[in-house]
């Protein structure tokens, strides 16, 4: 009887795993912080850093260098595809190289990125607790003892300057000025161009010795890039060509983001595992594109002051009302929403501002209209994704 009933079991579970496994061989390698061996049409920017880089294998300290492009291309991939293959060649080399790379979206404290820094080179730093002098110190005193090349990585670092300023900046990129036996290079990756553009001059000359900029891949360069990862990732026969093709060219519209269209990919492959099909096919893909927007949407909408939603709020009203939704009624009817709950309401001009806002993240669509004599108004309207929209807004409302 027990036997049977083990017998059952096993099988249920072992079929179980089997229909998970029956799609993905190994999806770790669609992970976004996976760094594969192979990384098609970046073949200049790998021969640029790396031509740059390389003189650290001679003790000679390479040029500091700024990266910038749009998101998803390839840049921090690029630059630790580089450094690791460096670090493997130091150790044949004899060389003194190391490398510390810090993401300052993530790590957004002075003391964390010049612990990470410091670790890097081995140091133990506390958590917390030190000044922030002490861990400079004790960074600078380790590369005086070592006496080698630390190439400093500072990744999506417009985060870290607009929270804090470019003083740790200008700070590191004068450091080899303190230091005898040691050198110091920075690379400083941002997406955002308007960095760039406002940063400090003289940080700007000195970050920027080199200078690459990363272009957005096209869709063909996207299907080859999705192509060498799915090759690793799916097993035989469960991806086609099509399927590729069409997460390449939904990405590509989207300024060509290869991290969308991995993720395009990977979703797709998770609603196929799913559904128990033997297959991905597009039909998953555009299910994996709703489920990507529709978590990004949950995403931004939480985010969203109390004021945005309800402004959001009332322009759904109007919208589900009339088809869209002016910026005066829109005013009404926040203002009526915001007294509800007991809220002085903003002003029509700072409302007009949160218009834009919502705008701007993708929420809603307003075009200025001009209606004669009336004056001008906004014109706004909310896009199909109008209930995910709602259905979001009721859920974090109270947040
Ligand atoms: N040429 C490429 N070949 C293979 N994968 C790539 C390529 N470019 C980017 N990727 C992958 O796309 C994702 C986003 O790239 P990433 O380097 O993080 O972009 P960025 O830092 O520019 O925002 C990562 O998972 C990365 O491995
Ligand atoms: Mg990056």
């Amino acid at each position: 009887m027990n036997t049977v009933a083990y017998d059952i079991l096993d099988e249920i579970i072992e079929r179980k795993l089997k229909s998970r496994h029956r799609i993905f061989a190994d999806k770790e390698k669609l992970h976004p912080d996976y760094i594969p061996d192979y990384l098609p049409h970046r073949e200049e920017q790998i021969k640029r850093v790396a031509s740059i880089l390389v003189s650290a294998l001679e003790g000679v300290r390479p040029s500091n260098i700024l990266i910038y492009g749009l998101t998803g291309t390839g840049k921090t991939a690029v630059t630790l595809y580089v450094l690791k293959r460096l670090g493997k060649k130091a150790i044949d080399f004899d060389a003194r190289f190391k490398y510390a790379y810090v993401n300052t979206r993530k790590t957004d404290t002075t003391y964390r990125v010049l612990a990470d820094i410091a670790r890097s080179l081995g140091l133990r730093i506390p958590y917390t607790g030190l000044a922030i002098a002490e861990v400079y110190r004790r960074y600078v005193e380790a590369l005086e003892n070592w006496g080698g090349v630390h190439i400093v990585v500072l990744d999506e670092i417009d985060y870290y300057v607009r929270k804090h300023g470019d003083d740790l900046l200008y700070k590191l990129t004068r450091i080899n000025e303190e230091l005898e036996h040691s050198k110091v290079s920075l690379i400083g990756i941002t997406n955002d161009i308007n960095f760039v553009e406002n940063l400090d001059p003289r940080v700007r000359s000195s970050l920027g010795e080199e200078e690459i900029v990363f272009p957005p891949y096209n869709a063909e360069q996207l299907y080859d890039i999705l192509m060498e990862r799915a090759k690793q990732a799916f097993n035989p026969n469960t991806i086609s060509n099509e399927v590729i093709r069409y997460c390449a060219a939904l990405a590509a519209r989207e300024h060509g983001d290869a991290r969308r269209a991995l993720d395009l990919l990977r979703v797709a492959g998770e609603i196929a595992e799913r559904e128990m099909a033997e297959k991905v096919t597009v039909k998953h893909v555009k299910k994996a594109a709703m489920e990507i927007e529709y978590g990004r949407i949950q995403q931004v909408v939480s985010t969203l002051p109390l004021h945005a939603k309800l402004v959001l709020k009332a322009i759904i009203v109007l919208v589900r009302k009339h088809g869209h939704a002016t910026t005066g009624e829109t005013y009404n009817y926040y203002r009526e929403f915001a007294r509800s709950i007991g809220l002085e309401p903003l002003t029509q001009r700072r409302v007009s501002e949160l218009i834009n806002e919502l705008d701007m993240l993708g929420l809603v669509n307003a075009v200025v209209v001009n209606r004669g004599r009336y004056g001008k108004t906004k014109m706004i309207r909310v896009g199909d994704l109008i209930d995910v929209i709602d259905d979001a807004l009721e859920r974090f409302m109270g947040e």
